[in-house]
């Protein structure tokens, strides 16, 4: 049984760890797992996500960001996430549309209709069958990010905009409750993977 589940949260709100942990324990349920992340998968993906994300040279204002994360999307659900679906596979991917709309929307303050209008359009029909959403403090997600010493473009904004983000996040919940489900994510990794197996027994 194809299935698409997507992860959401703030830089720095344990996404990765909570992946692998996931896929592990489909993986061991029977499933055939597929892991997948935006930005980056594929050729297209990865030409962009350095333009956007690790090239200090070159100056990407908001609308040119928002374009960028929307067309690596559409590539990647062509090349990837569709294939893969048809295929039967559980695919899971680290961040997809809703990204776009509390980073790009709630974040750089793109009027929200027209973020909606295009991350929609960018996911070339594909919805997500269900969303996690790792939720934990700003603060704490920033101490996180800086002792991981691994920064790019959107780890480097300071505290107000990672705060906009997650009142984005917390907006989109709101409106869309039976899909877009909120984790608590400040316990231990095995706590917290315990309240995400919970939507997959
Ligand atoms: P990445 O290094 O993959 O961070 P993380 O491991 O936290 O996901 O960088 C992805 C960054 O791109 C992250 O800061 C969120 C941002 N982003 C957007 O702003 N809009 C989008 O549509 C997507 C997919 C990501």
């Amino acid at each position: 049984m194809s299935r698409f589940i997507t992860f959401e949260g703030i830089d720095g709100s344990g996404k990765s760890t909570q992946i692998k942990l996931l896929a592990d324990y489909l993986s061991s349920k029977g499933a055939k797992v597929f892991l997948t992340k935006e930005p980056g998968e594929g050729k297209l993906g990865e030409a962009i996500r350095t333009m956007i994300l690790a090239r200090r040279d070159i100056e990407v204002k908001p609308y040119e960001e928002l374009f960028l994360f929307c067309a690596d999307r559409s590539h990647h659900v062509r090349e990837v996430i569709q294939p893969k679906l048809e295929d039967g596979y559980t695919v899971i991917s680290d961040r997809y549309y809703d990204s776009t709309l509390a980073y790009q929307g709630f974040g750089r303050g793109i009027p929200h209709d027209f973020v909606f209008d295009n991350a929609k359009a960018s996911s070339l029909g594909v919805e997500p069958d269900i969303t996690l959403f790792l939720s934990i403090p700003v603060e704490q997600a920033l101490l996180r990010l800086k002792n991981r010493g691994r920064n790019n473009r959107m780890d480097e904004e300071p505290l107000e905009f990672h705060s906009r983000v997650d009142r984005g996040y917390r907006e989109l919940m709101k409106r869309d409750i039976e899909r877009i489900k909120e984790i608590e994510a400040t316990g231990s990794p095995e706590e917290i993977h315990t309240e995400i197996k919970r939507f997959f027994e």
